[in-house]
């Protein structure tokens, strides 16, 4: 799980969040992000469209690495990787989730706020989280702190991250990559304004350190 995370997101460092409103937006939104520089993204279940956007990328876009996003349960786990979801991320951490993610063909981003969430995870053998929603939880300031009990923990980020406070974040040594919607503002998706949305991811990887 951890060396394969380390691959996909401490590589990748951003990981756009993509919810998908319409059909029409999956293919032109994803070829924005790929235009910008972007190969790893997640899209969430928030939509009815996410299960199929997932499929549809996989099938017409291979040369991006695909993750899914907002996984709640079981059922939804098994759902994405059926889509052929290439991780899974979510939002918080049950026993189930956690369960799923040690047998899973693809890795798990767990989702966690507290340092006893941290704990749990790190039970079943975690050592990869995303921060959630990061900026509520106290941002760069908690990745300080957690740095001195979880020394061997790497985080993704996500919730409130901009193009003015990415920089800090991704300046923390205990930040394997930062996440969120930031370069996929609904508004340019909605105006189908994709080259405000490449134009975002270039800002934003010109921003890495
Ligand atoms: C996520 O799913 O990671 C977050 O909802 C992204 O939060 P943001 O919209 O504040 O970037």
């Amino acid at each position: 799980n951890t060396q394969t995370l380390d691959n996909l997101l401490a590589q990748a460092r951003l990981l756009p969040v993509m919810s998908i409103r319409r059909e029409s937006d999956i293919l032109p939104l994803a070829d924005a992000l790929a235009a910008g520089g972007i190969r790893t993204l997640e899209i969430t279940l928030r939509t009815e469209w996410g299960l199929p956007a997932i499929k549809l990328l996989r099938r017409e876009r291979p040369e991006l690495c695909i993750g899914a996003g907002t996984v709640l349960d079981g059922r939804q786990f098994q759902s994405v990787l059926d889509a052929g979801a290439q991780f899974v991320v979510t939002p918080g951490s049950t026993e189930e989730l956690l369960t799923l993610g040690l047998d899973s063909p693809v890795p798990l981003l767990p989702g966690v706020a507290t340092p006893s969430e941290i704990l749990m995870g790190y039970r079943f053998g975690y050592r990869r989280f995303k921060l959630f929603p990061a900026e509520v939880v106290g941002g760069v300031t908690a990745l300080r702190y957690f740095s001195g009990p979880f020394h061997d923990i790497r985080f993704c980020p996500s919730g409130g991250i901009t193009l003015s406070n990415l920089p800090s974040y991704l300046a923390m040594a205990n930040v394997m990559a930062a996440g969120g919607t930031w370069m996929t503002p609904q508004s340019a998706v909605d105006a189908q304004d994709w080259t405000r949305i490449t134009q975002l991811c270039r800002e934003s990887l010109a921003l890495l350190p």
